[in-house]
């Protein structure tokens, strides 16, 4: 790609991608980080001279105009961690859009409206690319989260404009190529999550990739009780026993050593404070759901972290929200963080749930890189080709001289 060094800022409208879908509770965002992440691009932009302006999505309006779903509440957050004035327009393309970028000065901010409020930003229409591409001269994409979605304002775009990979997309695209194309081995990956049917496409592109594949989360009893556990009334998938057992053979196959709990902690409830019950996986009685991992499988997980150098991790180990059933992965979670610390591991950490995890935790900073994204991090694990990426990839080879 095009990063940043490649373009002088001074003076340009430079039209910034950001992804601004940040978590919001009672009308107020309830995690800044991905506003944080973006600033040293947008800091870098406006120093050197730059007209920045800024396009996101915001939640699922659909196509129409969801007053709910404004980003205005975010031109105040960003202006907050900029540390400087953002201003925000009421739309993002049409003539008042165009004014308020042609009137803006060296060094400004921009924020415009959701791009989601127009139906031809999923569709990716050609018009409505277009139409956001006459508001500034070059185009950056800063937002990988957002990367795995073909729209009009993370691909089409990049048709009509000479396009940059920013900061925050460098970024991550380095952590995820230190963590999967270029890997110190041995790697290890931890992959948890509620359904194999929803992680299938993982599992198969990790077992292909890392030399340990740590299977937990409530996928964990699908494979307990395909390898013929009873595993009480823990949640499980019927129909995906086979597939899970052909994962098992595939793993074998490849050499890469699955490993799947030796001792689960048990509830009655899904509810925080029930009584629990360990057990090892082979004596789980009926009646009683897996909700964590137990303390012999912390430990074997301890002694499988020790001989990587790189983690990549997914998904929870068990029902951290509810404790006491977050202990396996917050010691697990602190296992990493301290060999990440002291240099023998490097820990790359990506999906929705899993930031929560690690910052409950309490060892989010302490990883070597964590990803703002969830479904595109997702897709990048599975192996999918992101349309965002390859738009701006394209646009290289457009301004190559042949
Ligand atoms: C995300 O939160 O993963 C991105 O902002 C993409 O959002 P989407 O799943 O609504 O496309």
């Amino acid at each position: 790609f095009n990063t940043l060094d490649k373009l002088d800022p001074q003076g340009k409208r430079i039209l910034l991608r950001a992804d601004l879908n940040v978590p919001m509770q009672d009308g107020k965002i309830s995690d800044m980080t991905r506003i944080e992440r973006i600033v040293p691009t947008i800091r870098e932009l406006a120093d050197k001279g730059g007209r920045v302006i800024v396009l996101s999505h915001f939640d699922r309006p659909k196509g129409k105009v969801v007053p709910g779903l404004s980003l205005e509440p975010m031109a105040t957050a960003l202006a907050t961690a900029l540390g400087k004035p953002v201003s925000f327009m009421h739309d993002c393309i049409g003539p008042q859009a165009e004014t308020a970028a042609r009137s803006m000065k060296d060094g400004e901010v921009l924020l415009l409206e959701n791009t989601r409020f127009y139906p031809g930003e999923e569709t990716n229409a050609p018009d409505l690319a277009a139409e956001l591409a006459k508001l500034g001269d070059v185009y950056v994409n800063d937002a990988f989260s957002a990367a795995h979605r073909a729209h009009a304002s993370t691909a089409g775009v990049a048709g009509h404009l000479p396009s940059y990979a920013g900061r925050l997309m460098e970024a991550e695209l380095s952590a995820l190529d230190a963590a999967l194309e270029n890997p110190e081995h041995p790697v290890g990956a931890i992959v948890g999550g509620a359904k194999v049917s929803t992680k299938l496409a993982l599992l198969e592109n990790m077992l292909e990739r890392v030399d340990v594949l740590v299977v937990g989360g409530a996928m964990a009893n699908t494979f307990l009780a395909a390898k013929g556990y009873n595993v009480g009334k823990s949640l499980k998938e019927e129909d995906m026993l086979d597939t899970a057992r052909q994962i098992i053979a595939k793993a074998q196959e490849k050499n890469c050593d699955l490993v799947l709990p030796v001792d689960v902690v048990l509830s009655e409830d899904f509810m925080a404070g029930a009584p629990t019950l360990l057990a090892p996986v082979t004596e789980i009685p009926d009646g009683w759901m897996a909700l964590d991992v137990g303390p012999e499988t912390v430990k074997l997980l301890k002694a499988k972290l020790a001989g990587l150098k790189t983690l990549v991790w997914n998904g929870p180990l068990g029902v951290f929200e509810l404790p006491p059933f977050d202990e396996g992965t917050n010691a697990v979670a602190q296992e990493a963080a301290r060999l990440t610390k002291a240099g023998s591991l490097k820990t790359i950490a990506g999906g929705g749930d899993t930031v929560s995890a690690l910052r409950h935790a309490g060892v989010l900073d302490d990883m070597t890189y964590v990803s703002t994204a969830g479904g595109a991090f997702l897709e990048w694990l599975e192996g999918k080709i992101l349309p965002g990426l390859t738009a701006l990839s394209t646009t290289l080879e457009r301004t190559i001289p042949i």
